[in-house]
Formats: structure tokens, sequence, C-alpha cells
């Protein structure tokens, strides 16, 4: 999804500000084999609350992916622990299961859900913008990969954007949105600490 390279590559210099599109190309000069190898995925990552962690390789971890239109994440799963819903509103996504058994799916914009359970070596996809999760449904941790056709894909998480932002979302919106009343409002906004 993002727009087409004009060079070879343009190792993000992320100590200048992105500008209108992007970062700037650190100087030919100081670019290095460094520059195009990263190793942030090869650890487990610490789950969070959801029992789940997302370690990205966008280009704010790994600058050489700049301008090339590609990122991936590794996604870490305790067992019962959720990726929960999230949108990417600059790419499709695509993964692949590395470790135990995986519900994988998204939900069209009619409603629409599809889904699947799915074991290691095997692979789904989630059209660009479209809600999805991963749960681990397995007996042991999970493991997954997955890739993005963006730099920098972006990711709207739906329970925290709606329970955690700051500043907090009036309740009022909540309990009429949800049909609930105010105290499960607060409730639920109690689990993410706001
Ligand atoms: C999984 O959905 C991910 O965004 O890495
Ligand atoms: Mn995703």
């Amino acid at each position: 999804a993002d727009p087409d390279p004009l060079q070879d590559f343009c190792v993000a210099d992320l100590k200048a500000s992105a500008s209108l599109n992007g970062f700037p190309c650190k100087l030919a000069a100081e670019v290095t084999s460094g520059d195009f190898f990263f190793d942030g995925l090869s650890k487990e990552g610490n789950t969070t609350i959801f029992g789940s962690a997302v370690t990205p390789a966008n280009v704010l971890a790994f600058p050489g992916v700049n301008t090339l239109g590609i990122s991936m994440n590794r996604v870490d799963f305790a067992p019962g622990g959720i990726n929960p819903p999230h949108s990417h509103p600059r790419a499709s996504e695509s993964g692949i299961v590395i470790k135990g058994k995986l519900l994988v799916g998204f939900f069209t914009t009619n409603n629409v859900f599809y889904s699947k359970v799915l074991s290691a070596g095997e692979m789904f996809v989630i059209p660009r913008g479209l809600i999805h999760f991963q749960q681990n449904v397995g007996e042991g941790k999970a493991l997954a990969f997955t890739a993005f056709n963006s730099h920098l894909p972006g990711a709207v998480i739906v329970p925290t954007t709606l329970f955690a932002s700051t500043p907090s979302v009036p309740n009022q919106v909540l309990t009429k949105t949800f049909q609930v009343d105010d105290d499960l409002i607060s409730t639920i906004k109690s689990k993410f600490g706001s």
C-alpha cells in the first residue's frame, strides 16, 4: 500500500523528524550492512494483559525498511492469549503460524466473519483495514510471524481505542454505543488502568 521507492534504498534517519511521507534517508556514506539486518524478532516478547506480545519490525524498529513498502511483526501468545481485535489502516497482512494452534479471524465491512484454526506452517491473510484477531486455542504457547505491505502499517486496537484513550471517552458515549450501564463501562475501563 506504500508508494513505490525512487532509489535502491533509503535507510531511515530516525533522528530527523518524519516528513510528509516517511523518514528522510541516512547519508549514503554512512549506510552499512548492519542497516539491512535486524535481530529484534529473535526473542520471545513479554505478554501483556491480553496474553500476547507483538514485537514490530517496522520502520521505527528497523530503519532499513524505510520506503520499501514492507515490514513484519513477531507475535507471541501465552496459553489462551489473544491479539485483540485491531486493524491496520495502511496495509494488508499475511501471517504464518510457527508454533501452537491459533484461531484467526477477520470481519468484512458487512460484518461477515471469516475464521479458521491454524497449526504450524499454515498461513492467513487479512485484507487491508479490516478488523481481525488471533487467539491461542492450543495447550501451550503459540508463535506467529506476520508481514505487511507498508513500512508502517499502523494498528487501531479496538479495546484500547475505546476504553483506554487519552483523554478518556465520556462514559455516555460507551453506554449508548453498547446499550449497557455506566458501572459496566467503568469496570471495563478499569481493566485497562483508565
Ligand atoms: C497480527 O495481527 C499483527 O498485526 O501482527
Ligand atoms: Mn494485525
